[in-house]
């Protein structure tokens, strides 16, 4: 625990006064949020060390730029134009050891932060389990060693997933202990001998939908095993949405798993879907994501929780079935249509994976592969077919959470949200009470003018709805023409049987 006596802070702004963080994901959807919210609502932090690596031959100091061009630092920017001073980039990646930071960034990150928010992870469903791991898991067991060797660390926040634990119905805010500890896992891993760590992780039951989340609990085993003396706590968001309150109302960024979905639907791609209609779409607000991890860093260093707390930061009871999810979406699309729209928006959720597979072959394929005759016939490379194949691989990937239904304890959630000044409850709030998805969608199409809603040809709207039309039109004629066809060759087929029999 910290040296200095920290119960005296009882505001989250007076804790936070001064102090230097250390942040790693600052890039990503939550992370660039967090930033956001600890830069306008906390003017007293003296400094945040954020750690970036180069991507597409972008370095880390051209990253940062790119970080504060984002619509969601809009409002931060115009209120305090030199908040990005305080940041201060770390190269580095969190798979390396020292998390491969230069000695100097090294002994200046250890020597002045206090506070960690181990924000960083690769959510990747489809990548191998030993690339995840790698990633996740000794990116936790680095972050770990770099909390030992500050000087004065007072709270380590790790986010890890509501879903780290979806093997099982119902998840309280504990530890759910695998078979072996953390540490066996990390040295299999390292040692790369007989695929000893994939030996493991097989051995662990019940089985998780897939390796990114079993990789979400072996780094909170990790943590159990290797940190549990130091002021750790654990945030497990469910699917992080766009913005409730503040600073933008419904923004979201592209990519992100949330709007991948919703914008296939609302762009009329995706047709079928398969899910529990009734089943609850876990959500929760990525401005309330980003409160929770503020408040949760106060809260253990000033003991108000205890190390090693879990906090289920979910829904709760404001969240929406498929079923009110879908009906927004297509309202939404249909009010805003989204430019890259490929069809007007329709969807049909099925709980069978087989009559999915069928209705699959009939809304997507059919049409895909008249489209991308004519589309090959005019010389262009785009294939509808090849993205359909690609969105089927992320429905088996998706398949467990579109439909089982997890619940969530969140005695911790509440005692966190319970614990704050009413001054700070208002404006971190975590209240969700008043949460409404309808509003909340309404807003993505103008708090996101960035990527779908982009109007990137020289169509007007009403051009562009005219096309959508005559698109949907032809996919209908096309689906129409074949039922015709089938139904012909079905009654064929039965008149032939029928004079040869009779
Ligand atoms: N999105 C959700 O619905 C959701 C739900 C529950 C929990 N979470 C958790 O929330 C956290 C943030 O998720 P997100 O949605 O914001 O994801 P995101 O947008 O993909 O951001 C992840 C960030 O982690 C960074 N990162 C990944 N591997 C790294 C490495 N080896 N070294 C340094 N940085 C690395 C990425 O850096 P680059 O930009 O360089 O790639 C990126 O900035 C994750 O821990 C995730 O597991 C997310």
């Amino acid at each position: 625990m910290s040296e200095t006596n920290t119960k005296q802070y009882k505001r989250v702004s007076e804790f936070y006064d001064e102090k230097t963080l250390f942040i790693t994901g600052a890039a990503g959807f939550l992370g660039s949020v967090l930033l956001e919210v600890l830069l306008r609502c906390l003017p007293g932090i003296k400094n945040i060390f954020i750690l970036l690596r180069s991507k597409k031959g972008v370095l880390p100091n051209e990253r940062k730029k790119l970080i504060f061009q984002k619509r969601v630092f809009c409002k931060l920017l115009e209120e305090n134009p030199n908040a990005p001073e305080k940041v201060i980039v770390v190269e580095g990646d969190i798979s390396e050891p020292n998390l491969g930071m230069s000695d100097e960034d090294f002994i200046k990150v250890t020597n002045e932060a206090t506070i960690i928010f181990h924000v960083a992870a690769t959510i990747s469903f489809i990548k191998p389990l030993r690339y995840i791991a790698v990633h996740n898991c000794v990116g936790v067991k680095n972050v770990i060693e770099l909390g030992r060797k500050m000087k004065n660390l007072e709270a380590l926040v790790y986010t890890s997933t509501a879903y780290s634990n979806s093997n099982r119905s119902l998840i309280e805010e504990i530890i759910y202990r695998l078979p072996w500890n953390g540490e066996r896992f990390l040295k299999a891993l390292e040692s790369d001998l007989n695929n000893e760590f994939e030996k493991l992780a097989a051995d662990c039951k019940p089985k998780w939908p897939n390796s990114y989340t079993f990789s979400k609990c072996l780094s909170e085993n990790i943590i159990a095993d290797m940190a549990s003396d130091l002021p750790v706590i654990i945030i497990r968001p469910s699917v992080i949405a766009t913005i409730w309150k503040s600073p933008l109302q419904g923004y979201v960024e592209e990519g992100s798993g949330v709007v991948d979905l919703p914008l296939g639907i609302g762009k009329g791609f995706i047709r079928v879907l398969v899910a529990d209609m009734n089943s609850r779409f876990d959500l929760v607000p990525v401005d309330i994501v980003a409160n929770v991890h503020v408040a949760a860093a106060w809260s253990v260093a000033t003991e108000r929780l205890p190390s090693l707390s879990i906090i289920n930061c979910t829904g709760g009871p404001w969240n929406v079935t498929f079923e009110l999810f879908s009906k927004t979406l297509k309202e939404m699309a249909f009010k805003q249509l989204i430019p890259k729209s490929f069809q007007m928006p329709s969807i049909v959720f099925v709980n069978n994976a087989y009559l999915y597979k069928l209705l699959a072959l009939y809304e997507h394929y059919l049409p895909a592969y008249v489209f991308d005759a004519i589309l090959y016939l005019k010389g262009s490379k785009f294939r509808l077919v090849k993205l359909y194949k690609f969105l089927d691989g992320l429905v088996d990937q998706l398949i467990f959470f579109l439909r089982n239904e997890i619940d969530f304890k969140q005695e911790n959630y509440i005692a966190l949200a319970e614990q704050m000044d009413p001054r700070d409850k208002e404006i971190f709030s975590m209240y969700r009470d008043d949460i409404d998805i309808v509003k909340m969608f309404d807003e993505i199409p103008n708090a996101n003018p960035y990527f779908d809603w982009k109007v990137t040809d020289k169509l007007t709207p009403k051009e562009r709805r005219e096309l959508v039309i005559k698109r949907t039109l032809a996919a209908h004629l096309v689906k129409g023409v074949t039922l015709i066809l089938l139904g012909y060759i079905l009654y064929k087929c039965l008149y032939l049987i029928f004079t040869l029999i009779f």
